[in-house]
């Protein structure tokens, strides 16, 4: 029964939201012996990850090297990566996969019985690994919620909503949070975010509606630094509107694969547009896609041309999902447009998940290591999600915090819900795939004047960073400066103290 008097538990380790990231975090932790609360929102299935499609990028082939990778995701990044941090993601990823097969993660193999690997964008080999085609998402996380709910550490707390973080000072002890039970105050040497991304927050989606982008908005609220959160990666080929299943994804390892994005006469979209054609940049295919709908001429993704059997082998769930609606993989044309997909910034965290409060860490897509930079190479989320989350565990493992939260402020308001449409559909028309000045101010003028809210902090955080960097680079387009800037060639960091 709901109780209206607050509960108190304490942990070693607490870790908020449950997607990849969140459950290794869990896990790893409890590995080091640490007692861990797992507390999200929803269903421990509710995550983003759990709709992943692509994979998990990883140089295991034996034409590949780590190095390759390092320097296709710098040149994604358009010149704003940490170094550090992609050298870090693609030389320690490798490992990680051993820890993922450990956990019962089973990859998809060829006939050799060696992973099978899938093309992305911008990907100069054959590196991305799979599991269930593309069910990669869901059948990643399988096996490691089973071992979550197994663990005698973990404690996990569903349907809890994080208030608050318990902080005071730059120093964090823990959260506030609010569920089935009533009030919860979770105390915790080290609290870990791992809550996913915000591109919820925009019209065009292929995210779930639970991605708002909470944990930014409460490390702000706590006095975390963010950072690069004008670079949102929009996905190509999204379901256009109008399709029942508006913004559902169709991976780019379609096109990895040889489908093609052509108009209604055939033609291909991406010829003479890129040397890479159909595979080019994420950023870069989604605007021709979007200058071709301006123009009122649609574009769909064809896979007409592929091999029908292989088709429904290696997509299972894409070509179940189309068939519901309607739509026939690979035997007929797919309407597609661009979707907010994925936020390259977040919470800035140093390479072990740290952020600028002390005991909070952050990790998966709410973190910004600096890994993606302006633009993040296909199926690297996965990656960073198991790379970073194990570093953040196993340095907060071994300093832990005091997890004390006297002075903490109580928490004000509400967890944050879906975002409202007036937002979402202000955010898809001003800072969208192009963006110049006087739609972003527009839009932040519009955003101070509605109730706060999670969502209302990270939107106004995301377009104050969008006003601010005046260049084109990566997934962040401005119409009235579209090119690029070689003296912007720097990080946009911004501090509760210096935006208010
Ligand atoms: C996709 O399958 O196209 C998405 C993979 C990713 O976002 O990296």
């Amino acid at each position: 029964m709901r109780s209206a008097v607050t509960r108190r538990l304490s942990t070693d380790v607490l870790v908020v939201g449950a997607g990849l990231a969140g459950l290794y975090a869990a896990l790893r932790s409890a590995h080091h012996r640490r007692e861990v609360v797992l507390v999200t929102k929803g269903a421990l299935q509710a995550s983003n990850s759990f709709w992943a499609q692509g994979g998990i990028a990883a140089a295991v082939d034996l034409d590949d090297d780590p190095r390759l990778h390092v320097e296709d995701t710098l040149a994604a990044g358009d010149g704003l990566c940490d170094r550090a941090a992609v050298e870090v993601l693609c030389y320690d990823g490798v490992g990680r996969l051993y820890d993922m097969e450990a956990l019962g993660i089973v990859f998809d193999r060829d006939l050799h019985g060696a992973p099978a690997l899938g093309l992305e964008g911008a990907h100069r080999r054959r590196r991305v690994l799979h599991v269930g085609g593309s069910e990669s998402g869901r059948r990643m996380a399988e096996p490691l919620i089973a071992r979550v709910l197994a663990d005698p550490r973990i404690t996990v707390l569903e349907h809890t909503a994080v208030l608050a973080l318990a902080a005071s000072d730059g120093v964090c002890g823990g959260v506030h949070a609010d569920g089935p039970d009533g009030p919860v105050l979770v105390e915790a040497g080290a609290t870990i975010l791992a809550t996913g991304g915000a591109c919820a927050l925009w019209e065009r989606t292929t995210n779930p509606p639970g991605a708002t982008g909470d944990g930014i908005a409460l490390a702000w609220a706590a006095g975390a630094a963010v950072a690069d959160l004008e670079f949102v990666q929009f996905h190509p080929t999204a379901l256009a509107a109008g399709t029942p299943r508006d913004g559902f994804l169709l991976s780019e390892a379609l096109r990895g694969e040889g489908a093609t994005l052509v108009r209604d006469d055939g033609s291909p979209v991406m010829a003479g547009a890129h040397p890479q054609g159909d595979l080019a940049p994420r950023d870069v295919v989604a605007r021709a896609i979007d200058a071709e709908l301006r123009a009122g001429r649609p574009v769909y993704l064809s896979a007409e041309h592929l091999d029908g059997g292989r088709v429904a082998a290696r997509f299972p769930n894409l070509v179940e999902a189309l068939a519901g609606v309607g739509l026939e993989l690979p035997g007929g044309r797919i309407p597609v447009a661009p979707a907010a997909h994925y936020l390259m910034g977040g919470v800035h965290t140093d390479l072990d998940g740290r952020t600028t409060v002390d005991g909070l860490y952050a990790c998966g897509e709410v973190a910004c290591t600096g890994v993606h930079g302006a633009n993040r190479l296909a199926s690297n989320s996965l990656l960073e999600c198991f790379v970073f989350a194990h570093r953040a565990a196993d340095h907060a493992a071994f300093h832990p915090g005091s997890g004390t939260v006297d002075g903490a402020a109580p928490p004000a308001g509400e967890g944050g819900g879906p975002a409202p449409a007036d937002l979402r559909r202000r955010m898809w028309l001003d800072c969208g795939l192009e963006r110049d000045a006087a739609g972003l101010t527009d839009l932040i003028a519009w955003l101070d004047e509605q109730p706060d809210g999670p969502a209302v902090t990270v939107a106004r955080l995301v377009s104050t960073a969008a006003l601010r960097r005046e260049e084109s680079r990566g997934g962040h387009f401005r119409r009235d400066f579209p090119e690029r800037d070689p003296r912007q060639a720097h990080r946009i960091v911004l501090t509760p103290e210096r935006v208010s």
